[in-house]
């Protein structure tokens, strides 16, 4: 696809501003707030027994109307593409993010749920390393 500056000016433009305005937007919150929480963890800690949680409930607030967001402005972005002259590689990486994606998801619900100190830091490392991929793989798609 070739864009020019008077393509912003168009309604196409603008659809294409938005989409993707919520796209990265969306994933600066999912990202971002995972790395964010995990480094004000020893300050909330500090706070008392109960203020990780509290902090982890409203995180979550935060985190997985994002993570909707994503999936579905990540949709919306894969229908503006014609995937039958797509190149091999490109359709590689969307598969490929589309596995790190659902992975990154999975883990922060586990991580959230976590019983155990061990549990919740294996499966937080896991589900921000996956977003930070997923972002990688974003970036790469867009090219
Ligand atoms: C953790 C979830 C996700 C993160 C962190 C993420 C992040 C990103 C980022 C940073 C970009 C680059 C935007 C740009 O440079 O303009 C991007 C692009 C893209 N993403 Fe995602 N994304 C996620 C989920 C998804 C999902 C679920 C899909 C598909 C269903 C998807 C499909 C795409 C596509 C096709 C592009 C290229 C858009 C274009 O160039 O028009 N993403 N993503």
């Amino acid at each position: 696809m070739t864009r020019s500056p008077a393509d912003v000016a168009s309604l196409a433009g603008a659809l294409e501003g938005l989409r993707l305005t919520l796209h990265v937007l969306a994933a600066a919150v999912w990202v971002g707030g995972q790395f964010t929480a995990a480094g004000l963890l020893p300050t909330v800690r500090g706070f008392g027994e109960d203020a990780p949680k509290a902090v982890a409930r409203a995180l979550a607030r935060l985190l997985w109307p994002a993570y909707a967001v994503l999936v579905v402005t990540g949709f919306w972005n894969v229908s503006t593409f014609t995937l039958s002259s797509a190149p091999t590689a490109w359709k590689a990486v969307l598969v490929a993010k589309l596995v790190v994606v659902a992975t990154a998801g999975i883990a922060v619900l586990v991580h959230q749920r976590a019983a155990t100190p061990r549990g919740k830091a294996v499966f937080g490392a896991v589900g921000a390393l996956t977003s930070v991929t997923a972002l990688v793989l974003g970036v790469l798609l867009a090219g």
